[in-house]
């Protein structure tokens, strides 16, 4: 995605504020699959950095952090998007980064300063898809 495109999604996310709807009614497959496409994306979601995901080939993902296979049964939706968003609360020393916050960060590259790594309706998204994982 071209930077002002990115620029702009983010400007609308955070226009949303944490007011956007949580959506688990809205959920549809069509958001599991653009969700699972952020999970597999080595550019953007990047979790098989450190994450197994069922259907990634196994030479192309971590180790570093738990499967993700059956996480959808372990956690609740809420939990999975606490999980991508304040990743310090379970633990602090995490090295998940958090999806949603946009301050407070470090050598932030000039043209992604402010910007949340997801959108709200990302963020939406990957939860309906990790909520598949059973
Ligand atoms: C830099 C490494 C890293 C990246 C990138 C990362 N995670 Fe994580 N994640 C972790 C670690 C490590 C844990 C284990 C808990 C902890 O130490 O924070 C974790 C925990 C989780 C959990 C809880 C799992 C459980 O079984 O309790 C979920 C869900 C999760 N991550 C989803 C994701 C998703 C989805 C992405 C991409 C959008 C992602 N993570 C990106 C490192 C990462």
């Amino acid at each position: 995605m071209h930077a002002p495109v990115l620029a702009a999604v983010a400007g609308w996310a955070l226009a949303l504020g944490t007011t956007a709807a949580c959506a688990d009614a809205a959920a549809s497959p069509d958001n599991a699959a653009r969700g699972a496409a952020l999970v597999a994306n080595r550019n953007q979601g990047l979790c098989v950095l450190c994450h197994a995901v069922p259907g990634v080939a196994a030479p192309l993902h971590g180790s570093l952090a738990p499967d993700l296979a059956g996480v959808g049964a372990r956690l609740s939706t809420a939990q999975l998007r606490e999980r991508l968003t304040a990743p310090e609360r379970f633990n602090p020393d995490s090295l998940m980064p958090s999806y949603r916050r946009s301050e407070g960060l470090t050598r932030v590259a000039a043209q992604r300063q402010g910007q949340p790594l997801f959108s709200e309706a990302q963020l939406d998204d990957v939860v309906a898809y990790l909520a598949t994982l059973r």
